[in-house]
């Protein structure tokens, strides 16, 4: 079902909260992990918590409230959690009215709950990621009742439209389509912790791009597990286009496509609005061998994923193409990753996320019994970065002379003066130096140089 937040309980809550924090001046804190899904959310957090009267504070020694938005994806993302939740016990304990609230995917784990209940007693609450518009109501009971609340269990499958967002992205903007994922593939947890899929009306996501769009933003980026499985009134490939169409000088893109339903419709979609979608497509691949896709419940096979590859390059000549790829699954031989290996030399990707496989327990594939050991996986691993690396920097220097359009998002981190930052509608990070500051436009940029995660360039007038 979906409701409007006017429906729920939530404005009754939020003023609850707003009126307990009318004399006081309190501040939230809000920190991130995981993946764009959980930065959306946490444009949500932030909404909700300005809603209930705190203001935004990054600095969590001066904060009255303190919200961890949660991955669980692999291990290593949750020791580091728990990890940086120890470092708040100090802090309850200066501060005994702070409140410490895990959000996100970890919440939805209940060994993960019954371990903050029971050894994390600074820890107020924990809150799964599809009930955000409950977290007035948790921060309420714990301000009137020093009640802390672990329930797992609660996401019914339904969708909160209207909860309020506070954006960071400045001129570039997540909007989700649709939350959860019904793929179960062998090795992941995103399913058990993000529930079932389900979709956005097509009217709410158009009217929020629209607004967006109106509000000066240049960048929207369509969200969910995979976007193709979209299912509302049209598909998702007709809804790409119904975005595209709308007035206004901005690019689209989207993530994550399944390669099993990367369908025709959509290449024919992003070959034919190439102005406003960004030529580039983040496919991924897993594995380069056909049994460890079997294993994976990929359910598609190097055939089916090489042919969407080729049709993708033929549609939309230029087009950047990433993935992800596992090293290290259950089972993986030589054979199996060579595979992988040939793969990548092969169609020469421009970006390649690598993972090494995590055992992620109540998965199909933490019963499997031929886990590799890690320093096999290790050496895998290794060898992968050294290739790709080179494939990378390859496709970059492809790019030198060329001039391009790029959209600046801001100063350069690494803190260099006049030096700013921009991407491609390829999505290749960019650098050039400029006097003026325009973060959040259009400029035009011709490349000089190349390495292999980064483009370096010069301000040119224009095309
Ligand atoms: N829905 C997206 C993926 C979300 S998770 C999709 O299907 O493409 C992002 C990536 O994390 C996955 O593509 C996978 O490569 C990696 N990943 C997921 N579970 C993992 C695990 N248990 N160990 C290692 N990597 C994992
Ligand atoms: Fe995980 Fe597979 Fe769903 Fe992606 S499609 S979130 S990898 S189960
Ligand atoms: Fe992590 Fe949850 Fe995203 S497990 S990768 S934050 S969907």
């Amino acid at each position: 079902m979906i409701y409007n937040i006017s429906e729920t309980e939530y404005p009754r809550w939020a003023e609850a909260v707003r009126e307990r924090n009318s004399a006081k001046a309190p501040r939230a804190f809000v920190q991130s992990f995981g993946c764009q899904q959980n930065e959306a959310d946490s444009e949500r957090i932030r909404g909700i918590c300005t809603d209930m009267g705190y203001s935004l504070t990054d600095d969590p020694s001066a904060a009255d409230l303190i919200l961890i938005n949660t991955c669980a994806v692999r291990n290593h993302a949750e020791v580091k959690i728990f990890s940086l939740l120890g470092n708040f016990k100090e802090r309850k304990a200066e501060k005994p009215d702070l409140i410490i609230g895990v959000v996100g995917c970890m919440a939805a784990e209940s060994s993960v709950a019954e371990r903050l209940k029971r050894s994390f007693k600074y820890v107020t609450f924990t809150l799964e990621p599809n009930m955000l518009h409950l977290l007035p109501k948790k921060i309420y009971s714990y301000l009137c009742e020093k009640e802390r609340t672990f329930t797992v269990g609660e996401d019914k499958g339904d969708i909160v439209e209207g909860l309020p967002v506070y954006r960071m992205g400045g001129k570039r903007a997540w909007v989700s389509i649709m939350y959860g994922c019904n793929n179960f593939c062998s090795y992941c947890i995103v399913p058990y912790v993000r529930g079932r899929e389900r979709s956005r009306s097509s009217s709410e996501v158009i009217e929020e791009c629209r607004g967006l769009i109106s509000e000066g933003v240049r960048e929207i980026t369509l969200l969910g597990q995979n976007v193709n499985s979209y299912k509302s009134d049209m598909t998702f490939a007709e809804l790409l286009e119904k975005i595209a169409s709308i007035d206004g000088d901005f690019i689209l893109r989207f993530m994550t496509s399944h390669p099993k339903d990367a369908s025709d419709e959509l290449i024919d979609v992003m070959r034919r609005c190439r102005g406003k979608v960004a030529p580039y497509f983040h496919l991924p691949m897993q594995s380069g061998s056909d049994p460890i896709l079997k294993r994976m419940n990929r359910t598609y096979n190097m055939e089916r994923y090489l042919s969407v590859v080729k049709k993708l390059r033929e549609a939309v000549p230029g087009i950047a193409l990433s993935t992800d790829v596992i090293v290290g699954f259950p089972g993986e031989t030589d054979e199996d990753f060579k595979a992988t290996m040939d793969i990548l030399k092969l169609v020469e990707f421009d970006l390649v996320y690598s993972f090494i496989y995590s055992k992620r327990d109540g998965t199909k594939a933490a019963s499997f019994e031929d886990q590799i050991p890690r320093d096999i996986s290790g050496e895998r691993m290794n060898e992968l970065l050294e290739v790709q690396r080179d494939i990378s920097k390859k496709k970059n220097v492809e790019y030198i002379g060329k001039r391009v359009r790029v959209l600046v998002e801001g100063p350069s981190k690494r803190g260099e003066e006049n030096i700013y930052t921009a991407r491609t509608d390829t999505n290749k990070l960019v650098h050039f130096s400029s006097d003026i500051d325009k973060t959040g436009e259009f400029v035009w940029v011709k490349i000089e140089r190349a390495g292999a995660f980064d483009l370096f360039a010069k301000e040119i007038s224009e095309e």
